[in-house]
Order: C-alpha cells, then structure tokens, then sequence
C-alpha cells in the first residue's frame, strides 16, 4: 500500500511536516497504532474525532515526549512523579489537572478540569515527538466502538484510504491500550492495562482500585460498547459449535477451524498481544459468534477481562 511508511529520518520528517499542516496521521506505539494530531491545534482535533466517528464527550490522550514538555500544560505532584520515575516512558496514562495557561485544545478533553497524558515507549513515536514544538493527541486508530488496531493493515481495515500516512512500527508489543490513573481527586485505575494495580499499588505503598460504576463520565471509554467486532461474544464458555468461534486460552483445546488459541502455553502477556489480531481476524473470517473461555483473572489478565467483557456488551 503506497500510504505505509518506514521508519527513517525522511519520512519522520514528512511526519512532522504532515502534522504541523494540522493534518492526522497513524503511529506505532507499543500498546496499539493510534491516529496523532497536534493536540493545541482545534483543526486537528476536529479532524481526529470526525475521522474515529468518536463522541464528543471522549476526551483524547495528550503524547508528550517528557516532563519538561508537559510542565506548561498540566500540575504535577509527588506521586505522579514516583509513578513517572518507575513507569514513564510506558504504558500508564495519567489523569492531572490541567493548567489554565495550557495550550491543549480544549476540544482534546472536552472542556474539562484535568487531561489524560501519556509517554510512550515506542521508539518511532518517541523520535517523532521529539522533533516537534507541540504534544499529540493520540486515540487509538480504530473507528470509535470497533477493535484497535495492531499493526498497519489493521489501520487499512479501519479506515480504508482516509488515512494517507501510516508510520510503519511492525506489531504493536502489548498489543492493550495503556492503563489509565486517576491522579486528580479519588486515585484509581480508570481502564486497566500492562501496568497492573498490584505495580501501582507497590510505588504508592496504597492499595489502589479499578473504577466499576460508571454514573459519571469518568472515563468514557468505560462506559459502553467498545472494543467491538461487531458480533456477539459470549463470556465464561467451555464449548462452542462448528460454526462459531471459539476464543481459548492455555494448552487443553484441540486445534481445530474454528478453535482460536490466545495463548498455548498459558501466559497472559501473549494473549493480551494476541487478543485483537485474533478478534478481527474473527471477524474478517465471517463468524457470526463468538465463544470465549474463562480467562484468568489476575496481571494483564485482568485488562483482558476488561476488554472482553466490554467487547460483549
Ligand atoms: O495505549 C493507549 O493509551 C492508546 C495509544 C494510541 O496511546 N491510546 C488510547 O486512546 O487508547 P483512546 O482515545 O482510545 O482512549 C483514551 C481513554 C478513554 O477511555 C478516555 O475516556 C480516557 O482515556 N480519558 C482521556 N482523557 C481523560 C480525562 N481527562 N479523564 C478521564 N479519562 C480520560
Ligand atoms: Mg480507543
């Protein structure tokens, strides 16, 4: 496809170049691809959520390169540096408030208090944010509702030709969205991830909890339908017919056409990097249904869970 980019110094440089025209592109990072747009531009953000047909009151991750970088655009304190110091570059999104002078677009957090930032880790999304003037929004480059995307064919599959630059990163390596902190009011895990509570937990000497009820807009992401192929999912199965698939974990399950391992040996960060390759190569199969085994619950077994059961609703 003549939109998929290598990662070299020319084309981070068209990148950069793309993105201070406000326009969006896609970008590897080591949780899932997502779509980058200059996050003090309205333009971009505008562009970003009519793009993932997102509502309007899903509020976007903002991308910083490092703290120096995210001085100007949010209060930081003691605990989130710990939890910067042991996690940061990373899969952990922090939840702050936002300064009053800051520059982020107020439609990037939909006009509220605090914004969500995040460092990633990957080497290519780092590169490029450290050749611009301005941090990214980046969601992930799936069409809101639908599964995020793991690698660049799966960006294709989600947008077709409307996305005209891909920065190629291979497979995502957690292949899970990151871990979202609350650090603003009330600390807790606002959408698990990699970064578990029990790791958060041990850097804050707290126990920390994952957000269950939903009344309020916390975290939108939480809230409905999401992560979605579109088909039914049923959870906690020990069996599924010929013509549905059948979602396992761990070595007891005989191949067969409709069988999908997550993991033959059992260990949940490969299912986690799995789940979605397999979820949408499901769904590119043409299955009608989805049979998933219990999956354990503990580790990144429970952002898993998480995504499973939302992916089900
Ligand atoms: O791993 C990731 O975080 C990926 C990659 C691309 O970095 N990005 C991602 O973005 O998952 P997105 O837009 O798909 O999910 C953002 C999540 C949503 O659940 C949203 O509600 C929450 O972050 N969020 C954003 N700003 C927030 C805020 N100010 N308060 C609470 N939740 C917020
Ligand atoms: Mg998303």
């Amino acid at each position: 496809m003549k939109n998929i980019y290598k990662n070299s110094k020319k084309n981070l440089n068209k990148a950069k170049n793309i993105l201070i025209k406000n326009n969006i592109i896609a970008v590897p990072t080591e949780t899932v691809y997502g779509l980058a747009g200059n996050a003090y531009s309205d333009v971009s953000i505008k562009k970003i959520y009519k793009l993932k047909k997102r509502p309007k009151k899903n509020p976007l991750i903002i991308h910083y390169y490092n703290l120096k970088n995210l001085k100007n655009d949010a209060y930081i304190d003691k605990k989130f540096l710990k939890l910067y110091k042991k996690f940061s570059p990373g899969p952990l999104t922090y939840v702050l408030q936002k300064k009053n002078e800051s520059k982020i677009s107020n439609l990037a957090n939909c006009k509220l208090k605090t914004i969500a930032v995040r460092f990633p880790k990957n080497n290519i999304i780092r590169n490029l944010l450290k050749k611009l003037k301005f941090p990214l929004a980046i969601p992930s480059a799936n069409v809101s509702s639908s599964i995020s995307p793991v690698k660049t064919s799966d960006v294709i599959d989600e947008f077709g030709k409307k996305i005209k630059f891909i920065l190629d990163g291979g497979t995502s390596k957690i292949g899970l969205e990151s871990t979202v902190i609350n650090l603003y009011g009330k600390i807790q895990i606002l959408r698990p991830g990699d970064i578990t509570r029990e790791k958060i937990g041990n850097i804050l000497k707290k126990k920390i909890s994952i957000l269950k009820k939903t009344k309020e807009l916390k975290s939108p992401g939480l809230l409905k339908k999401h992560y979605s192929p579109g088909i039914p999912i049923k959870l906690n199965c020990d069996k599924a017919d010929k013509k549905t698939a059948f979602l396992v974990f761990g070595k007891k399950y005989k191949k067969s056409k409709n069988v999908f391992n997550l993991s033959v040996n059992g260990n949940l960060k490969e299912a986690a990097k799995n789940l979605y390759k397999t979820l949408r190569k499901i769904k590119n199969l043409n299955y009608k249904k989805i049979n998933v085994v219990k999956i354990p619950n503990y580790s990144i077994g429970v952002a898993i869970n998480d995504r499973l059961k939302r992916a089900s609703n």
